[in-house]
């Protein structure tokens, strides 16, 4: 080794390793890459949310994402209202756009979501209610799996079938689902998503669950009963999806997260943070103190989940701060934009993402 070589390196680690990379990192750099590799050195794959839009106008997200996350899941392209606005033959092409991408470029593929109460056409909220409404499931959760079939590693095939405050029976969720097929929707759907694309891992998906604030022990509560039942029951399940889409304002309590967790893993599910982001509605003060009060919560939320060795899948809900569902879901009272997300709108690392890779560093190794 050269002594300039060796001088440079003694400099490098001096002003701290990853502080170089965090900061100097550009789209292509090899800096871009260090957070999908310290989390892959724990047996965790970390992936992204990207929306087939961003991905056609930008190069430089192009550029970036292939050596920056090793997953990608399209944030509504799947979704039954995108694909099917009206009855008629589904259209599956911005989602197959992103699809696309992901295997030209060596990346896998999460699925995101056959049923959702949102993103529901009327046509077949309707027709949920009707005599043909478990046709029009199955035909639904057949299409948009089978389209796939094969390129699926994770897939969300319900999505949020809970919601304590509708006050159901087993705190499900009075979806036209539930309403129009019964509480057994869940397993049929399952069931027909294993034989459509039977390698596909079949994920249960909902928000929720790390608080202590009202509402989310029966949250908590009504997800395990639902996880139990259907294990109880055979249904092909494989793992718990956890958005993980942390408001900064409501109290984390890492003892019931964790125990949550436990429990989970204890059923012998997988679980993956599918929409991890942080908002700081709220959260006042200039950037650097935003960014602060941003990190520290992602780390304690994160060292908490890292630790739980059932968890091996971390997706973030889009790539960098360009671009975010909270400014148009619950815009910030100042007219800031949010800054939920690792990598900011020049694709340069924030304290999330130093936050990120501590969490990353310190997490147990999987097996
Ligand atoms: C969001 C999308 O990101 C937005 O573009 C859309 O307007 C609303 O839905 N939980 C989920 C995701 O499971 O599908 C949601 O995605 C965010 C909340």
């Amino acid at each position: 080794m050269s002594a300039t070589l060796v001088l440079n390196r003694r400099d490098f680690m001096a002003a701290g390793a990853s502080l170089v990379l965090a900061g100097g990192a550009r789209a292509g750099e090899p800096g871009l890459g260090t957070l999908k590799a310290k989390a892959a050195r724990k047996g965790v794959a970390l992936g992204s949310m990207v929306a087939a839009k961003p991905l056609a106008e930008q190069a430089d997200l192009r550029a970036a994402l292939p050596g920056a996350v090793a997953l990608l899941v399209p944030g509504d392209e799947m979704k039954w209202g995108y694909v099917q606005p009206r009855p008629g033959p589904p259209d599956f092409t911005a989602a197959e756009s992103i699809a696309g991408f992901a295997q030209a470029n060596g990346m896998g593929l999460r699925g995101h979501t056959a049923l959702w109460y949102r993103n529901l056409p009327d046509w077949a909220a309707q027709a949920l209610l009707g005599f043909d409404g478990a046709r029009v499931m199955e035909s639904r959760v057949r299409a948009v799996l089978g389209q796939f079939k094969g390129r699926v590693l994770e897939w969300d095939v319900v999505n949020e079938a809970v919601e304590p405050k509708d006050g159901e029976p087993d705190f499900l969720r009075a979806s036209p689902f539930y309403r129009g097929l019964g509480p057994g929707y869940v397993a049929s759907a399952f069931r027909i998503a294993r034989e459509t694309d039977p390698n596909a891992k079949l994920f249960y998906n909902d928000y929720g669950v790390e608080y202590r604030y009202r509402g989310m022990d029966e949250r908590r509560a009504g997800v395990l009963k639902l996880l139990e039942n259907l294990k109880r029951n055979d249904v092909p399940i494989d793992g718990l999806g956890i958005q993980s889409h942390l408001v900064a304002r409501l109290p984390f309590d890492p003892k019931l997260f964790r125990r949550f967790l436990a429990e989970v893993a204890g059923l012998g599910l997988a679980v993956s943070i599918t929409e991890f982001d942080v908002n700081d509605f709220g959260v006042e003060g200039d950037i650097a103190a935003r960014d602060r009060v941003i990190a520290d919560y992602a780390r304690r939320f994160l060292d908490v989940a890292l630790d739980e060795k059932a968890v091996r899948t971390v997706m973030t809900w889009g790539f960098s701060n360009r671009e975010s569902w909270l400014n148009t879901f619950a815009p910030r009272r100042d007219g800031q934009q949010y800054r939920p997300l690792p990598f900011d709108v020049d694709l340069k690392p924030t304290p999330l993402w130093t936050a990120m890779a501590q969490a990353f560093d310190g997490a147990p190794e999987r097996g």
